[in-house]
């Protein structure tokens, strides 16, 4: 495993345990709204500070890019964390949630973690190198057509006028697909593709520390992932598309036909 790697799962572990410890005493967990459905906990901080602690202690040298910290440093190498990605899952005892850890080389994600501490679940990725579940190499689904395709997506809840120009493809991947998912963490929909459990996965208005160790992700386990529209850089443009080869360009043309704005 790359250093750099290892680095990351070691962090991607200690907040992997805070957040479990802290599932069995929900109740003392205190709570803030940042917006409109859009949470943050003291264990998201604290999970933050723990993954923060670990990086810089072998990397004092290296930028953060926190979802609760914000940027610290400035360097080529670009750490961009989501300390507890399914906040609103994790308040509810939802089992769905993770740590998610990419680190961005001069611009290109380079290396990813995401971790899953209720199923001890360990997704790896290096650019050129694969992706791996708890060491077991991962491959996307063999998916042929769309109508055999389970998907899973997310709703644009913090941005109402998004909603009905989104229902639009939702109903279409309803009549087309055999399913739509709504799980609640961006970065576990990412790594599902990549584990071959979902063919497809979309959604809009996600931020760098949702997506880029998943995309990386699914790229490893030769899918492929771009934006939803006409903007190249996916960790600025926030509108993902991921999916298995086959099934990618329909489900981006589905997309495209039903602009949000
Ligand atoms: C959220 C989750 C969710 C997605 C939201 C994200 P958070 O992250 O990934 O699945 O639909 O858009 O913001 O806020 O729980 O880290
Ligand atoms: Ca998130
Ligand atoms: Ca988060």
């Amino acid at each position: 495993m790359h250093p750099m790697l290892n680095i990351a799962v070691r962090a991607a572990r200690r907040a992997g345990t805070i957040i479990s410890r802290s599932m069995a005493r929900l109740d003392t967990v205190q709570v803030e709204a940042k917006g409109p459905r859009d949470y943050v906990s003291n264990v998201d901080r604290e999970a933050e500070s723990a993954i923060i602690e670990t990086l810089l202690k072998a990397y004092p040298d290296h930028q953060i890019m926190a979802e609760e910290s914000g940027n610290v440093g400035t360097s080529a190498f670009v750490w961009i964390i989501d300390p507890l990605d399914g906040t609103t899952n994790f308040l509810h005892a939802y089992p769905q949630f993770a740590v998610s850890i990419a680190l961005a080389v001069k611009g290109t994600v380079e290396q990813a973690v995401i971790y899953d501490p209720i199923r001890d679940e360990l997704f790896t990725a290096s650019r050129g190198g694969g992706a791996q579940l708890n060491e077991r190499r991962l491959r996307v689904s063999k998916c042929r057509l769309l109508d055999n395709a389970l998907l899973a997506t997310g709703f644009p809840i913090r941005d109402e006028k998004m909603i009905d120009p989104y229902l639009k493809s939702f109903a279409t991947f309803l009549h087309r697909t055999d399913g739509v998912r709504r799980a609640g963490s961006a970065s576990l929909d990412l790594a599902y593709v990549a584990a071959g459990r979902l063919d497809g996965y979309w959604e809009y208005g996600l931020h760098a520390w949702d997506i880029a160790a998943g995309a990386l992700m699914v790229q490893e386990a030769g899918g492929l992932v771009g934006t939803i529209g006409e903007r190249e850089e996916l960790l600025k443009d926030g509108n993902i598309v991921a999916a298995s080869p086959k099934i990618y360009d329909e489900m981006r043309a589905i997309l495209l036909a039903a602009p949000l704005q």
